[in-house]
């Protein structure tokens, strides 16, 4: 509910005041995690049958989490709120690098899952966790910073195209 600012961030690349704390994952998030992937999955559902959810989608979410956890090429960020809903885990990141066999830059930043409780949306929290896992991600190495999500997702598209992304590969498929 409520919506106080955070404090004001120094430095590199400026944070609005957004009424999260972002951090790097550990494994006590992980339960918490699986769930928001969870929730991302059954939104990405509505989208396309293609991507119905399979019944083992929590137990898979949480065996992810722990791999990406241990994996240095893998980059997984929770935001916490803030006030009264310091230490609940309120949105997700989650990205991996990937070598670009045949291009520059050779190492792309996959973001692969965003994730924002409702209640958290539309306060410039989105923003601010995909510049921060750009940075992060060109820390790691990434010369080009990717995000994957449903073609008929709208409100990615615009969320993305807002601060610069644009299609480079489209993926096509049909059922067999
Ligand atoms: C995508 C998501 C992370 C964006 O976070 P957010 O905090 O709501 O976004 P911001 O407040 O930073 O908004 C940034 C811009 O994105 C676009 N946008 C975000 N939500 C939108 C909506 N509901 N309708 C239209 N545009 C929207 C707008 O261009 C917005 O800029 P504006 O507020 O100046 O119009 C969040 O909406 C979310 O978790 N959605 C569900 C999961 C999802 O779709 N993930 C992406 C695919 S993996």
């Amino acid at each position: 509910m409520s919506a106080e600012p955070a404090p004001a961030a120094a430095g590199g690349g400026e944070s609005p005041n957004v009424p999260v704390h972002l951090r790097p994952a550990r494994e006590a998030d992980v339960p918490a995690l699986a769930q928001l992937l969870l929730r991302l999955k059954r939104l990405n559902e509505e989208f396309d049958p293609l991507l119905k959810v399979r019944p083992d989608a929590e137990a898979r979410a949480v065996e992810v989490l722990r791999r990406d956890l241990a994996d240095p090429k893998a980059l997984v960020l929770a935001a916490e709120g803030i006030g009264p809903d310091k230490d609940k885990v309120v949105g997700v990141v989650r990205a991996h690098l990937r070598e670009r066999v045949f291009y520059v830059p050779e190492v792309e930043g996959v973001i692969l899952d965003i994730y924002l409780l409702p209640l958290y949306r539309r306060k410039g929290v989105g923003e601010h966790l995909l510049r921060e896992t750009a940075e992060a991600l060109r820390a790691k190495g990434a010369g080009l910073v990717t995000a994957e999500f449903p073609a008929h997702n709208e409100i990615a598209t615009r969320f993305y195209a807002k601060r610069g992304y644009r299609p480079i590969t489209l993926v096509q498929g049909r059922r067999l």
